[in-house]
């Protein structure tokens, strides 16, 4: 199995973080290796937001919980309740990557391989990750999308697209079994 072959075999989404920040350094190199991503006609609908500042992770954090605490269906909720009400898993580093929205949903599968990319090149580098679609639920409520947008620098006209947390793993678990029935060879 060649380097890039391990790397993608080896990932797995972290949910226990350590309190320790990669290096600078390194988050540089995932957030390069995020904007090297292929998008439809090159447009590169997105921007790569490396947020270390743990007072905006932990807002943007509480929102999402308050957003979840409101659903009818409380599996999500108890499911949080039960791991200490933790939704972004105590990551120190969390990167948002903001879209700005198409018609033909183009932009959101272009900003969906620049998180593939980046969990990759953070797994490459030894660092851990989850991918965070639940932190779209803090952009729910039209007056904290401003506020966050704000304060994550959006662009004018770019909507949440997906988040990627990152860090070191305080427990690791082994990656998932991937379902070989859902490979198909039609010759
Ligand atoms: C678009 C997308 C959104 C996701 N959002 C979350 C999330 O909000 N919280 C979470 O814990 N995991 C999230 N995940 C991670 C998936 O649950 C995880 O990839 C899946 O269970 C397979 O496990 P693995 O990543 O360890 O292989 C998300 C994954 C994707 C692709």
């Amino acid at each position: 199995m060649n380097d890039t072959l391990k790397v993608i075999t080896e990932r797995y989404s972290c949910r226990d973080f350590r309190d320790e920040m990669p290096s600078d350094e390194i988050l540089q190199a995932i957030a390069d290796a995020g904007i090297k991503a292929p998008s439809s006609m090159n447009r590169q609908p997105w921007r790569v937001i490396v947020v270390k500042d743990s007072e905006l992770i932990k807002d943007i954090e509480e929102e999402t919980f308050a957003r979840i605490s409101e659903m009818e269906d409380k599996t999500l909720y108890n499911r949080i309740v039960e791991r200490g009400g933790k939704v972004f898993y105590t990551a120190p580093c969390m990167v948002v990557i903001p879209v700005f929205p198409d018609e033909r949903c183009l932009s959101l599968i272009d900003c969906g391989i620049v998180c593939q990319n980046i969990t990759l090149a953070a797994t490459s580098l030894g660092v851990n990750s989850v991918i965070c679609g639940l932190a779209r639920l803090a952009f729910l409520d039209d007056c904290k999308a401003e506020e966050f947008s704000k304060r994550l620098r959006f662009p004018e006209g770019y909507v949440f697209g997906i988040s990627v947390l990152l860090g070191y793993a305080n427990t690791s678990k082994a990656p998932h079994e991937p379902d070989k029935d859902k490979i198909i060879f039609i010759e």
